[in-house]
């Protein structure tokens, strides 16, 4: 294994100083404030050991992110049969695009979009009323990260809602299509809570291990999803997880990667650690600049790259 102690505090160190730092989200106050200079990593291996360092201990909204966790639970309820209302396909476009439900029948391309984790929402709701499916998404997560300290901020949710025409938008043209069965604003609601979980850096590597072992949540000795759901859940993060840039996040680091945009970024490298880094400017197509940079970064120095 390779020195991960050194190799956080360098990358943490590098960052710091780094100029070009992106634009932080600007369409909600409570992501606007957040300052440009924040920095965290957090690696959880396989062996049970973190590394943490920079702000990788403090708080920021999770956002798209908890796609992932969205789809593991929404998987959990109805099973493969969650695929007949959303596609795995990458969709080369924007996070909040509507274009391609038009000709492809209200089916959003994959659960990582934010029409497709629409969708898995609402697969979500019918196990129950929205403050009980906000409910078991958050003691889902605590769960997953041993760690009864995550909550929702609820500024962030009802922001979202105030200013969320186009996911009102997607949701209604997918109901449309007889792809939702819920009402949208309850759907809405559970999915713009579940976007506005609060979590620092180590929480959130600590949720991701059941995606680097198997299905298996190391804490708890218990299988989260089986193996094989687990590596499809990997293969959609590689191919979806950073919308339009999937593929370039796929060339530059390697490893299956789920964004949000409140700059946060999870990776997976298989059967060795859950990564999970934060830095709130985005590049151009809404991902963490400084976050995939120090992926990119690490991947290079411990040579975890998938490929
Ligand atoms: O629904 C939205 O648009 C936001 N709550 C989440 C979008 C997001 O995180 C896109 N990621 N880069």
């Amino acid at each position: 294994m390779p020195d991960l102690a050194a190799i956080v505090a360098d990358i943490a160190a590098e960052m710091a100083d780094a100029p070009d730092r992106g634009t932080v989200a600007q369409y909600i106050p409570p992501l606007a404030a957040v300052d440009p200079k924040r920095f965290g990593i957090a690696i959880v291996t396989d062996d049970g050991r973190e590394y943490v360092a920079g702000d990788g201990d403090m708080g920021f909204s999770i956002q798209s992110i908890s796609k992932v966790f969205a789809l593991t639970l929404a998987l959990g309820a109805v099973g493969d049969q969650l695929w007949q209302r959303v596609g795995v396909e990458p969709s080369g476009t924007p996070f909040n695009s509507i274009v391609q439900l038009e000709s492809e029948h209200g089916i959003p391309r994959n659960p990582f979009i934010n029409a497709g984790a629409i969708v898995v929402t609402d697969i979500l709701l019918g196990r129950g009323e929205p403050r009980e499916a906000i409910g078991e998404m958050l003691r889902f997560v605590r769960t997953l990260a041993g760690d009864d300290a995550i909550y929702i901020d609820d500024a962030v949710a009802r922001a979202e809602l105030e200013t969320g025409h186009r996911n009102i938008a997607l949701a209604h043209y997918m109901r449309g299509f007889g792809n939702l069965n819920r009402e949208v604003a309850r759907v809405l609601g559970v999915y713009f809570h579940h976007c506005a979980l609060t979590m620092s850096c180590r929480q959130l590597a600590r949720a991701g291990r059941y995606l680097m072992d198997g299905g298996r949540n190391p804490e708890t000795g218990h299988n989260v999803v089986s193996a094989r759901r687990a590596r499809r859940i990997n293969a959609l993060m590689l191919t979806c997880g950073h919308y339009d840039g999937s593929g370039e996040f796929a060339f530059r680091v390697g490893l299956p990667g789920k964004s949000g945009v409140g700059g946060g970024i999870l990776a997976v490298a298989p059967g060795i650690a859950s990564i999970a880094v934060w830095s709130p400017g985005l590049n151009e197509r809404g991902n963490s600049q400084l976050g995939t940079l120090a992926l990119e970064r690490l991947v290079h120095r411990t040579g975890w790259s998938i490929f």
